[in-house]
């Protein structure tokens, strides 16, 4: 058995501890880590096109053959890159038994591209958003968003990375061979059942949403690295339901954390540990000795998350995500620059517009999501501080659609490094009101909703969701016509 988890004896007072697990130790680093492919793209009309086909097939956790979902292939889906600047398409054909929606996580670009609840793709059926890639260099991700049904869509396997590039906002210095010495690394949690099958049930009283014994780095059970130069870019993605994760390593090593969810920050910030909620990214650059094995570890979470909330999120749990194995000779790379790229910092000043969101009890502010209610119309470029709080006492983190945004403030003081940069999803520890800024965007289209939510999936489906549409300005929400974008 490659991953044996310790459930906890203790099943009596504090019954949520039969969620603490700690495989730590107990892994068996065999199987070399998969990279999910480049896909592979061709232009037309001066368009950058790829094909994504979501279909049914199986997948070898190191369990033999489980049924899973995935997308060009049994589990996951290739990575997805293109420039900043380039006009895309994306023909996604869904070969799946039951309706789906692909959704890019992160991305800036029409409402009727976005893939949200509203853009769905019938079995059988095609569905070819086009849009052009314009925000700086990123490390984004896609995955279905059909409302109700994300987390079971995601759990099965149907999710991959997307990557901008964009010179002026990449820094040559670091690490950026893909596959080489930049490597995706989709961290997910998984459970079986007696048979074998991936369980999506709910763990403990259903607060969070399923949360796995077992990790899969881009779909690799017990991965190891082959490290071949002295430093390697890890792009962390957190694609996990409900699981967060607290990375870092056991001899306590520091690294380079250079990007978050939105592009690079502007100064490279040296850390022991990087939490991410489920959705967030962090790449951050590791330096390695010729020779030594080290491994890339979730910790318990120092950071508060609330009543019950650590164990609510397996924030309790130590898990082995990856090791890391150095070659004997290492290819030399560059250290980190300091100074990275410029992050234009938004003005409070410029906002003409705070509205504030209260996450609690499956809704946000009282409300659950409702496909035909727009919650909130900003104007066409215009900037807006959305204040966020979690006052329910589980966790929750605040995702929205089309915008990157930056933190303002954190429970009324500057946010700390790792949400200094661009972001489109930030952890909501109870009761921290935080304070967003964003300038929404130029593509105005009054009738089709872009999402905001809390992006553990379970909250999400059950209603922690709601709906904005960007106007000219002025200008009125339309009336949401949910058929009408039927694929
Ligand atoms: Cu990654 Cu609206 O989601
Ligand atoms: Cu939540």
């Amino acid at each position: 058995v490659l991953l044996l988890c310790t459930v906890c004896a203790g099943a009596g007072v504090w019954i949520w501890n039969a969620q603490v697990i700690s495989t730590a130790d107990q892994v068996d680093f065999t199987r070399p880590l998969a990279v999910p492919p480049l896909a592979p793209s061709r232009m037309v009309d001066g368009r950058r096109v790829f094909d994504l086909k979501a279909q049914a097939g199986e997948h070898d956790f190191g369990r033999g053959a489980t049924p899973t979902w995935g997308f060009n292939g049994g589990f996951l889906g290739p990575t997805l890159r293109a420039a900043r600047g380039e006009q895309v398409v994306v023909n996604v054909t869904n070969a799946l038994d039951q309706t789906t929606t692909v959704h890019w996580h992160g991305m800036h670009l029409p409402a009727e591209a976005d893939g949200g609840p509203h853009q769905l793709v019938q079995p059988g059926r095609a569905w070819s958003p086009t849009w052009k890639v314009d925000q700086p260099a990123a490390t984004l991700w896609y995955h279905p968003h059909l409302h109700g049904e994300t987390a079971g869509h995601v759990y099965r396997g149907l999710a991959g990375m997307f990557l901008v590039d964009d010179p002026a906002t990449s820094v040559d210095a670091l690490p950026h061979e893909y596959g080489v010495d930049d490597i995706p690394l989709i961290v997910q949690d998984k459970k079986f059942d007696g048979d074998g099958e991936l369980d999506d049930s709910s763990s403990f009283l259903g607060g969070v949403g399923v949360l796995g014994d077992t990790v899969a780095v881009n779909g690799t059970v017990g991965p190891y690295l082959d490290v071949t130069t002295e430093r390697v870019r890890l792009r962390l993605l957190n694609g996990s339901n409900a699981r967060s994760y607290e990375f870092g390593f056991p001899d306590g090593r520091r690294f380079a954390l250079v990007g978050t969810d939105g592009g690079l920050l502007e100064a490279a910030y040296d850390l022991d540990r990087i939490m991410l909620s489920p959705g967030e990214r962090a790449e951050i650059v590791v330096t390695v000795k010729a020779g030594e094995r080290t491994v890339l570890r979730s910790y318990p979470q120092a950071l508060e998350t609330g009543l019950l909330g650590d164990r609510f999120t397996g924030g309790a749990d130590t898990l082995d995500i990856l090791q890391l194995r150095a070659a004997g000779t290492l290819a030399p790379r560059p250290a980190v620059p300091q100074r990275l790229v410029a992050v234009p910092k938004l003005n409070r000043a410029d906002a003409v517009r705070q509205r504030p969101f209260t996450l609690s009890g499956h809704a946000i502010n009282g409300k659950q999501m409702d496909m035909t209610r727009v919650d909130a119309a900003p104007e066409r470029g215009s900037v807006e501080i959305w204040k966020v709080v979690n006052n329910d006492g589980t966790p929750h983190n605040f995702h929205i659609h089309d915008v990157q945004f930056q933190v303002l403030t954190q429970g009324g003081a500057a946010p700390p490094p790792q949400l200094s940069g661009w972001k489109d999803t930030v952890y909501l520890p109870p009761n921290v009101t935080f304070e967003l800024i964003m300038r929404f965007s130029d593509y105005a289209d009054a009738d089709t909703p872009y999402m905001f939510h809390c992006h553990v999936l379970y909250h999400e489906d059950a209603g922690m969701m709601g709906q904005f549409v960007v106007v000219p300005p002025g200008g009125q929400p339309g009336v949401i016509d949910h058929a009408s974008h039927l694929a």
